[in-house]
């Protein structure tokens, strides 16, 4: 038995973010044996990688016994039509791991007759390369085993944490879940800005990229918080502190509302949309 536990994991939906955690999954030492993907629509590269490594693509109820976690991969939209068939493989030792955004734990339990152990978690898009995050909520009836095997398996796709309430979750959704396009804007908006200021598109594309990727490694790689790796490309009265000046401009003379004031908005209405999904 490894950190993964010792029985069958079926994951429920091989798309983006089901194949991510699939591959890190075996990147990380999980055997392939103990793998069943169940997808209606699987990818041609996905049944490749599955037959590749030797992962079954089989109806897990041929072979009899409860899977030990069911990972559910599948959108929001139309996990109520998977829900009921998970109910009917589910056995009294099976944990339910859902990565599916708005989705209450409270609303996943009213599918299945027994007390079901069901663990919450949100990742983001770079659990694609390894570096995503992942915030974790156990239900009552999950136990600290089942806690620990599901905090394994999100850690192959990058780092966990654990959340003191289920409640935080949409807030999540809104900072790390829906963050990587925010990141994502930036870039654009650099490159745009850089075009703008007189650049070449091409140039101005390639130069805001490595910036964006290039200051995450920094950061990534760095002891210094954002807040310090940002004042240490700051010299009083240098470029950098003319453009911060607008960015950070706060209220005053200013009819424009700072990046700050403009990610708070931003982060306030994904949470509230999380919030509205899941009701
Ligand atoms: N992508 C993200 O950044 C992100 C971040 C956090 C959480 N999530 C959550 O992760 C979940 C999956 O998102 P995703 O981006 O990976 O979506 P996706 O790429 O659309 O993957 C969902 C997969 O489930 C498959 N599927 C549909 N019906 C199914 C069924 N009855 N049984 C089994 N599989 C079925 C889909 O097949 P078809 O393509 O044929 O429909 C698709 O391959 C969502 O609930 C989302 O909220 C995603």
């Amino acid at each position: 038995m490894n950190q993964f536990g010792k029985g069958a994991i079926l994951l429920a939906g091989a798309g983006r973010m089901g194949s991510a955690l699939l591959k890190g999954w075996i990147a990380h030492g999980l055997e392939p044996e103990r793998i069943f993907v169940q997808d209606p629509l699987i990818s041609e590269e996905m049944r490749d990688y599955c037959r590749e490594y030797g992962i079954s693509t089989a109806d897990i109820q041929s072979t009899g016994t409860p899977p030990e976690v069911i990972v559910l991969a599948v959108k929001p939209q139309v996990m109520d039509a998977v829900l009921p068939s998970l109910a009917r493989i589910s056995g009294p030792g099976t944990v339910l791991l859902s990565i599916a955004a708005g989705r209450t734990i409270s609303s996943i339990a009213a599918h299945f007759v027994q007390d079901m152990a069901i663990i919450r978690a949100m990742p983001n898009t770079p659990s694609a390369i390894g570096r995503g995050i992942s915030a974790l909520y156990a239900n009552q009836t999950a136990t600290p085993d089942q806690s620990r095997q599901c905090e394994a398996l999100m850690t192959a796709a990058g780092e966990t944490v654990w959340l003191e309430s289920e409640t935080l979750m949409d807030a999540v959704t809104a900072v790390s879940g829906s963050g990587p396009a925010y990141v994502f804007l930036l870039a654009e908006c650099l490159a745009a800005a850089g075009e703008a200021a007189g650049l070449p598109k091409d140039l101005a594309a390639k130069l805001a990229c490595a910036t964006v990727s290039g200051a995450g490694e920094l950061l990534h790689q760095s002891d210094l918080s954002p807040a310090d790796l940002r004042r240490n490309v700051t010299s009083p009265g240098g470029t950098t502190a003319a453009a911060l000046g607008i960015l950070m401009a706060e209220g005053g003379a200013s009819a424009m509302p700072s990046l700050n004031d403009l990610m708070t908005e931003a982060v306030m209405a994904a949470a509230r949309r999380s919030h509205e999904l899941a009701s």
